[in-house]
Order: C-alpha cells, then structure tokens, then sequence
C-alpha cells in the first residue's frame, strides 16, 4: 500500500536474502537477454526479490540454467527459467525464447535487453567483421528483442492499464529497459564499435517510446558508468582505467558503481515511481561521464 519505495525500504537489507514478500512488482514477468551476467543477474535478482517471476536468455546453457537456480533463491515460490543456447543475433530463437517464457510464466510484462560484446580495440586493429558483430550483438540483438517481446509487453500495457487518475503513467507492466553506455556522449578510444552499438540503441528506444507510449509502453535505456566486479570493467579496465587502483575516486562521486546501484535504478524504471519516465536515458554513474576518462 505504501508503494514501491515502502516497500524497497522493508526489504533495503540484501536483494540477495530470501524472502517470503511478494511485494511491489508480484504478478510481473520479466524477460531479459544477457541475465547471467553480472549486471544482468544482479537486476533479475532485485525484481525476483520484489516478487516478479522471471526468464533468463543466454548462449550457454550451463551458465544460464545455473544463473537462474541461483536467482530463484532469493523468493521463495520465485519461478526463474533459464532459457540457454539462444543467441540475440539469432531472431527465430530469441522469438522461441519469447514465447516459451510467455507460456511457462503466463507473460512477459517487462524486458531488459542486456546482452552485449565487447573488446578492447583502436579503429585500426578493428576489421570490418569485428565492428559488425558488436553492432549485430548490440543493436540489432536489441532489434530482435524489441520484436520477439513486443506484443507481449502490448498485452501487458492492456492488462495493467493507467494507475493514475490524472491520466500520467502507464503502470507496472509493458517496460523495456536496454542496457546503454555512456561513451557515445564523448566518443571513446578503442570503443568505437561498443559507442556506436549503443548510440543506435538509444535511438531505438526513443523512436519504441513514440511507437508504443500510446499504448502504454515505456522504453528507456539505462546507462551504467564503471561498475566494478563486471565483464566490462575486466576488459576495459587495463586500457581505460587509469588507475585501476584508485578504486573510482577521480569519478566525481568518489567511488565506482556497484551492481546493486544498477539493480536499484532497474526497480525505479519498473516500478509504479518510474511510471512517467519514457523515451529516455537513465545514466547510473556518479557523474563519470561528465569527467571524461573519470572511468
Ligand atoms: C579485435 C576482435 C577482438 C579483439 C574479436 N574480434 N575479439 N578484433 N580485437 N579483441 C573480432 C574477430 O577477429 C572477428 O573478426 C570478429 O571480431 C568476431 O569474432 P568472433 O570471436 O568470431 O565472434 P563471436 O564468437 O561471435 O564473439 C563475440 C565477441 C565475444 C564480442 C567477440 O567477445 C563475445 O562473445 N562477447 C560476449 C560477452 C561480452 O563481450 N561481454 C562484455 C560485455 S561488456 P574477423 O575479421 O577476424 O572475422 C560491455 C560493456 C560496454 O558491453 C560498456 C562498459 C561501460
């Protein structure tokens, strides 16, 4: 009753204790590409534990299936399937993806789109073929999921209509989230691949936001700065950290992110307080990126 941030702040010890709650986002599936990864698991884990039930896409089998026994952990009754050998570049088994967890878990009411490649490399050392595979991963991944979940999350705008009786907002069901970057902003050596992928990706949520506002859609990026203990940070750490010692304390916030940040701004965009956030960037990095190399 006391909404979302009540309830975040009942639960504001670890999104990583059991918990029998089922709370803000109960009744609410979600599907996200790249959830056995770092950052990606860390948003599932926030939701599952908020009470929302959950399908976790990846390439590996193994790692995806171990990701998400793990992830149910947290709720007891939680219902997480892990849906592996899926590649985002492939639509046929994103789309089967799709409607298998649509099946299983009787909806997908919110997306996140955060599978990604990367590697460090100066526009000289990238062939034409390496710059494709990070667009195809990145972009049109992004693309592919945006179709295979789309009329779901139309379904589930319907099915969770406008809570506010001013007319604002769109309730808690027909999100889509795309995980961004920031380097676009700037430009960024040896990231010309990776700021180009997710400037294209920004893009498509704003243009999804105009498409699907009016049904009751919202689509948002979000961009994490340096978030330590990731892949991104493992591989971008020894060229674009500069002092992988200093621990972030050139970011004007003093420090590097944390998963948990990025989980917490994930609950804010599929939660009833984010209901009017549509078309936008949510940047999660301390202010990093307005002190360029501040990574
Ligand atoms: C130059 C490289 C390269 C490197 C691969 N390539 N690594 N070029 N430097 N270090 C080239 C290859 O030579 C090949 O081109 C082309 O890229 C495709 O390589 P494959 O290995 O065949 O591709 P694939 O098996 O599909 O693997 C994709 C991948 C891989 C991106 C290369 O690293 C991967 O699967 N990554 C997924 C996990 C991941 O990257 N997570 C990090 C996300 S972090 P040629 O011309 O030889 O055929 C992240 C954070 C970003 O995104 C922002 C942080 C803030």
């Amino acid at each position: 009753a006391d909404g979302i941030f009540g309830s975040i702040l009942r639960t504001n010890v670890a999104y990583e204790q059991p918990t029998d709650q089922r709370a803000a986002l109960a009744n609410r599936v979600l599907f996200i590409t790249g959830g056995a990864g770092t950052i990606g698991s860390a948003q599932t884990r926030a939701l599952v534990h908020l009470g929302a039930d959950a399908c976790i896409i990846g390439r590996s089998v193994e790692k995806t299936e171990a990701a998400a026994k793990e992830i149910a952990k947290v709720r007891n009754g939680a219902r997480v399937l892990g849906i592996g050998g899926v590649d985002v570049r492939n639509f046929e088994s994103l789309k089967a993806a799709a409607d298998r967890c649509a099946k299983e878990l009787g909806a997908i009411d919110y997306v996140i789109a955060g599978a990604a490649g990367n590697f460090i490399a100066p526009i000289s050392g990238l062939s034409p073929n390496a710059f494709k595979t990070v667009i195809d991963i990145d972009t049109i991944g992004t693309f592919n999921t945006i179709k295979a979940t789309v009329p779901y999350l139309a379904q589930s705008a319907a099915r969770n209509p406008n809570p506010n009786p001013s007319g604002l907002g769109t309730g808690t069901g027909g999100r889509f989230l795309s995980v961004s970057a920031t380097f676009h902003y700037t430009g960024m050596p040896l990231q010309a691949h990776v700021s180009a992928a997710k400037a294209a990706i920004d893009s498509l949520m704003a243009s999804l936001a105009l498409e699907y506002g009016p049904l009751g859609l919202t689509a948002n990026s979000l961009a994490p700065g340096a978030i330590e203990g990731t892949e991104g940070m493992e591989r971008l750490a020894s060229s674009l950290v500069t002092d992988a010692k200093d621990k972030g304390k050139g970011i004007p916030s003093g420090r590097w992110g944390t998963v948990r940040d990025i989980a917490d701004a994930t609950v804010y965009l599929f939660s009833d307080a984010g209901n009017y956030v549509n078309g936008t960037t949510l940047v999660v990095d301390g202010a990093g990126w307005r002190r360029q190399g501040g990574v």
